[in-house]
């Protein structure tokens, strides 16, 4: 089978927002608590949080990391989590049926992201939570002091204001699943007064705005439309959530995945670009796509009110790995509008990263995010792509090869990012450079394997892991690999 790239470096999309490599933690299941939390754990410091997990983590390079909800921020009270461990009160967690100890909390998370060297993304609560405990942990966090919640924050250690630039405005309120759910117009008025109040104190702050928790949702996009109508003056992105499932096993319409991705981001985009119309403003706002991953075969509990459930610990095979590849092309290509991602979530929960007490191990859906967290900087480019094709159950016909690349002038770097569909067939792809043409190959890296469904586990910890490969020589312009049946390559150049 074959396929061709026309590559040049002067059609470009956008420039690739590096909040598009975000992540999330979630106080939920194994996350935050045995996941970068663990005090009884042999493998955490003196204040209890996990060392491997945290060189996992900064080997990803997340840019931010948002916190501490979804589902759990919407009955969270924030100043439940700070001040000495021992006064913190145990609470019911409503969403995920747990036992909340709050011996994590907003300043333990800050340390967290001060030395993964990567910025908060703080969720308030906007569903039992009140506007002013939303102005109140802005204060807490942004002011640098002379006033009670900025005191406290000093009081509890932290001397220096922690800067926090983005907000979400509560999360998934369009959900009937969620503690405090809301119409479309009763969240807008909500989200507004919030915001109003969060930039008195801070007027420096990013907002995000709740967009619909699903395409599935019946609100879906009306949902979008209403709140970008009632809080466009206030905020600077529309959030999008997505799961995406191989429920049907079938393999073929999943690698395929991208086409759900694309028309779920271009709706939203068109909904953005009616609502600026209609306004007649100058303004922007961006898409923050803050949840987005595989998950469809670990469910929620079994309803017993427990510390740190195992819940949504999905573990990740081959071909999740392709379709998580396939979505970061998907980010690359839309790059004009998508300024922000992030991964739900970070450990154990829909994660790339698991744990037990005593180790860890990194799933297949840890490399595709490496690669282009590492790679993918610069301007994202508008490739040509031809390929042979193959039939889905879905999709109809689909390419064999999905594809997208950067440059980064700065760096005079680029990368090509390329998964071969084919369960069975060797996809030999020509990439043709058209203006600049780079000398050689710099690296090139793949994760591929026989078997969609081969994963990684405690066992068989590296089973898929990325390799090096040769992707041989540019002659006259062209660089022709041979991407193996289900994989994921990156070349850099
Ligand atoms: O990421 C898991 C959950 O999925 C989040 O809490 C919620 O926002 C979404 O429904």
């Amino acid at each position: 089978k074959k396929a061709q790239i026309l590559l040049d470096t002067h059609r470009t999309i956008s420039e690739i927002s590096h909040y598009i490599f975000g992540g999330f933690a979630e106080h939920m299941g194994r996350c935050i608590y045995e996941g970068i939390y663990d005090p009884q754990s042999p493998l955490s410091d003196e204040n209890g949080i996990r060392r491997d997990v945290m060189d996992a983590l900064k080997e990803l390079n997340f840019r931010s990391i948002r916190y501490p909800g979804g589902n759990f921020v919407s009955g969270y009270n924030w100043e439940d989590g700070i001040g000495p461990r021992e006064n913190r009160p145990v609470k019911r967690d409503l969403a995920w049926r747990s036992i909340e100890t709050n011996q994590f909390g907003t300043d333990e998370f800050m340390k967290v992201c001060a030395e993964l060297k990567t910025e908060p993304m703080m969720a308030v609560n906007l569903g039992t939570g009140s506007i002013q405990d939303a102005a109140n942990i802005v204060e807490y966090c942004n002011l640098e002091g002379g006033t009670h919640y900025s005191d406290l924050r000093i009081k509890n250690g932290a001397e220096k204001p922690y800067g926090v630039k983005f907000w979400c405005l509560g999360n998934e309120m369009d959900g009937p699943w969620q503690v405090g759910q809301l119409s479309a117009e009763d969240y807008s008025k909500k989200a507004v007064q919030a915001a109003k109040a969060m930039k008195l104190i801070d007027p420096s702050i990013q907002l995000i705005a709740c967009g619909s928790s699903s395409s599935l949702m019946n609100s879906y996009p009306e949902w979008d439309r209403i709140v970008l109508e009632e809080t466009w003056d206030q905020i600077d992105y529309l959030s999008m959530h997505y799961y995406a499932s191989n429920r049907e096993e079938d393999t073929a319409s999943y690698l395929a995945y991208t086409r759900e991705f694309e028309d779920h981001l271009q709706t939203l985009a068109a909904t953005i670009r009616y609502v600026k119309a209609k306004k007649r403003s100058q303004k922007d706002v961006f898409l923050s796509w803050d949840e987005w991953n595989v998950w469809y075969r670990e469910m929620n509990g079994n309803g017993e009110w427990q510390q740190a459930p195992h819940i949504l610990e999905e573990v990740y095979n081959l071909e999740d790995a392709l379709v998580v590849a396939q979505w970061m092309n998907v980010f690359l290509k839309h790059s004009n509008v998508l300024k922000m991602a992030s991964i739900a979530q970070v450990v154990n929960v829909i994660a790339p990263i698991m744990t037990r007490r005593d180790g860890m191990f990194k799933q297949t859906i840890y490399y595709p995010f490496l690669v282009f967290s590492k790679h993918a900087s610069g301007q994202a480019l508008s490739l040509h792509v031809a390929s042979d094709q193959y039939e889905t159950k879905k999709h109809g016909l689909v390419n064999l090869l999905d594809a997208s690349a950067s440059f980064d002038a700065s760096q005079n770097e680029g990368a090509v990012f390329l998964v071969n569909r084919s369960q069975d067939e060797e996809l030999e792809t020509e990439i043709v450079f058209q203006g600049r043409v780079p000398t050689s190959v710099r690296v090139a890296h793949q994760l591929a394997g026989s078997d969609p469904k081969a994963h990684n586990s405690f066992e068989e910890p590296e089973k898929l892991t990325l390799q090096t490969i040769e992707a041989g020589e540019i002659k006259d312009g062209k660089l022709v690999l041979k991407l193996p049946a289900l994989s994921f390559s990156a070349v850099v150049l």
